[in-house]
């Protein structure tokens, strides 16, 4: 039987960063380039699970999906599910001018992974907490430069650059629930 999952999204940088944790778990799982539409919802895990619907009546295969927002506090929550309009339009410098003078800088990113093979649907999130910098450190792609992790002192842009990124992230943690739970369906499958 072949086990392969197809990793839906027009984001690529998400897929380089679940691969490693995949290939650990000897999970196969290839790069599906698409756009999927999020819908309106409050619930990123909501958005995430229709996404993981959508993306498999397109390909009809196993598929994964992810769907992301960074959650900061003192606006509260903002900008959340609209994580990814927000970043295509004011952008990171946008953030840190609505954060000017405010010293609570406290922030969530947070994950959520959808799986659906047409049998089973499950989902799996992810957290980490960290803070908002004040001005931008290194590079890496979309919120990198502009978040901090608790612990750290260097943004996500510069744990991306020296390697750490994939290790620790809210995607990180949300990819590894998945493994956890794919291997052990899969197993099942197989007996
Ligand atoms: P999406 O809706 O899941 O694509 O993600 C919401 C927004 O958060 C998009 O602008 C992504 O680029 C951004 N984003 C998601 N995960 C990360 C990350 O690990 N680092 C930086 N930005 C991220």
């Amino acid at each position: 039987m072949n086990n392969t999952i197809f990793f839906v999204s027009g984001n690529k940088n998400k897929f380089n960063e679940i691969l490693p944790v995949m290939l650990k778990n000897n999970i196969q799982i290839q790069y599906f380039k698409q756009d999927l539409i999020e819908i309106q919802s409050k619930r990123i895990e909501e958005i995430a699970k229709q996404k993981a619907k959508d993306a498999y009546n397109f390909i009809q295969k196993p598929v994964l999906v992810e769907d992301d927002g960074l959650f900061i506090e003192e606006l509260k929550g903002f900008p959340g599910q609209y994580s990814s309009f927000i970043y295509e339009t004011i952008g990171n410098d946008g953030i840190l001018k609505l954060l000017k003078n405010i010293r609570d800088r406290k922030a969530v990113f947070k994950a959520v992974i959808a799986y659906f093979d047409n049998n089973i649907e499950k989902y799996f999130t992810g957290e980490i907490n960290g803070k908002i910098v004040e001005k931008k450190l290194g590079f890496g792609w979309g919120y990198d430069p502009i978040f901090v992790p608790e612990g750290f002192t260097v943004s996500f842009g510069q744990l991306h650059e020296n390697g750490k990124k994939y290790q620790i992230s809210h995607r990180f943690i949300a990819t590894k629930k998945f493994c956890n739970w794919f291997n052990k369906y899969r197993d099942e499958k197989r007996n």
